[in-house]
C-alpha cells in the first residue's frame, strides 16, 4: 500500500516501512493542490510538525487509514476531522522524551549564563569577560508547568542539578509528584516562587497564552523562562517586552507560535532571548526511535492490528 511521508524522518522507519512491503512515497516541501493529489491513493501518511493535517486534506484522502505523527505533539493534526473521516491517528509518545528534557537543560543554562551571547561575541573577535554575570541553578526552584514525559525527565535532571521542584499540573497524582520529589502547587504559587519556569504542556485551548504579561510579572525580576513545548502558550509579544524592560531576567524557547520564526519576531530583538529552531527532538536516537515507532503504527494499522499509540 502507498505510505506518503510528508515530513523528513530517519532512514530507519522508511526502510521499516519498505520491509514490510509498502510503497514508500516522500513528499517534502509540496502543499495545497499538488498535495491533495499526492494522498488521494495513500493508505498511510506520515508527518512530523511541519505537514499541517487539515480537514480539507483528510477530505482528499478516500483511502487514507491512518496518520503516523513521528513525535509527540499532535496539534498540527485535525484529531475531529480525522475521527471524522475514519482516519486513525497515533503518534510516537516515548521516542523523543529524553532529548527533549535534555535540551531543555541546555537552554536553560544558556539563559542562565549567557553562552550564544557570549560566544557571539568572541566570535566576533570580543573577549567580554566582565559584561556576563550567571545565575546558578543551584539552590534554586524551578517552576514546572506540565509534569508529563518530558517534564519529569527535565525534573530529574534538574533537581540532581541542586534545583527545588514544584509544578503545575492539575492532572497528575501527588503520588507521582512525591516519587520525583516535587510540590504541586496552582499556577499562581509556583509563579510566584520559581526562579526558573519551563513550560512542558501541549498546546490546547486550556494551556493557549497560559503565560501572558501578568504571568511574568508574578515570576519577577530575576526569574527565566524555557519553552520547548509549544509556541503559543507563551505570549511572545508579552514575553519579549518582559525580558527587554527587565520583568523577567531572560528567556530561551525552542518552540514558536508561527513556525519557522519570522524574521520580524519581536523575539529575535531581544538580547536576552535565546533562540533555537525546534531542535528538542533531534537528535539521532531520538530521530530513528520516533521513526521506527510510528513505522511500526502504520504498519500495524494497514495489516488491520491493534495501534498502540493511537
Ligand atoms: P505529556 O502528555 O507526557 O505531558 C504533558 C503534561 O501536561 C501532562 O502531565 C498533562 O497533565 C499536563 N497538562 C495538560 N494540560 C495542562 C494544563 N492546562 N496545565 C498544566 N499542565 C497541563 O507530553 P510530553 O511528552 O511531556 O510533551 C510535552 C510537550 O513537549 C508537548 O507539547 C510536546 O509536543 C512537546 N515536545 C516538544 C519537543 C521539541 O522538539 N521541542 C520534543 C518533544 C515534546
Ligand atoms: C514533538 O512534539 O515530538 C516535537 O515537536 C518534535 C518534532 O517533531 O520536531
Amino acid at each position: 500500500m502507498k505510505v506518503l511521508v510528508t515530513d523528513p524522518i530517519a532512514d530507519a522507519g522508511l526502510e521499516r516501512l519498505r520491509e514490510a512491503g509498502h510503497d514508500v512515497v516522500t513528499a517534502y516541501d509540496v502543499e495545497g493542490a499538488e498535495l491533495r493529489e499526492e494522498i488521494r491513493d495513500a493508505a498511510g501518511l506520515v508527518v512530523r510538525s511541519g505537514t499541517e493535517v487539515t480537514e480539507e486534506l483528510l477530505a482528499a484522502a478516500p483511502n487514507l487509514v491512518i496518520v503516523g505523527r513521528a513525535g509527540i505533539g499532535v496539534d498540527n493534526i485535525d484529531i475531529d476531522a480525522a475521527t471524522d473521516h475514519g482516519v486513525i491517528v497515533a503518534n510516537a509518545p516515548e521516542g523523543n522524551v529524553r532529548a527533549a528534557a535534555e535540551h531543555t537543560v541546555a537552554m536553560a543554562f544558556a539563559a542562565a549564563r549567557s553562552i550564544p551571547q557570549a560566544h557571539a561575541r568572541l566570535k566576533d573577535g570580543e573577549w567580554a569577560k566582565g559584561d556576563y554575570l550567571g545565575t546558578e541553578v543551584n539552590n534554586k526552584t524551578l517552576g514546572i508547568v506540565g509534569l508529563g514525559r518530558v517534564g519529569q525527565e527535565v525534573a530529574k535532571r534538574l533537581n540532581a542539578l541542586g534545583m527545588d521542584l514544584l509544578a503545575f499540573d492539575p492532572y497528575i497524582s501527588q503520588e507521582r509528584a512525591d516519587q520525583l520529589g516535587a510540590d504541586l502547587a496552582d499556577l499562581e504559587t509556583v509563579l510566584d516562587e520559581a526562579d526558573f519556569l519551563t513550560i512542558h504542556t501541549p498546546l490546547t485551548p486550556e494551556t493557549e497564552d497560559l503565560i501572558g504579561t501578568a504571568e511574568l510579572e508574578r515570576l519577577g525580576a530575576g526569574g527565566y523562562v524555557i519553552n520547548c513545548a509549544r509556541g503559543g502558550i507563551i505570549d511572545e509579544a508579552a514575553l519579549a517586552a518582559a525580558v527587554e524592560d527587565g520583568t523577567i531576567a531572560g528567556a530561551a524557547l525552542d518552540v514558536f507560535a508561527v513556525e519557522p520564526l519570522p524574521d520580524d519576531s519581536p523575539l529575535l530583538g531581544v538580547e536576552d532571548v535565546v533562540v533555537t529552531p525546534h531542535l528538542g527532538a533531534s537528535t539521532e536516537a531520538a530521530q530513528e526511535n520516533v521513526a521506527t515507532s510510528t513505522a511500526e503504527q502504520v504498519i500495524a494499522a494497514l495489516n488491520e492490528e491493534p495501534v498502540l499509540n493511537a
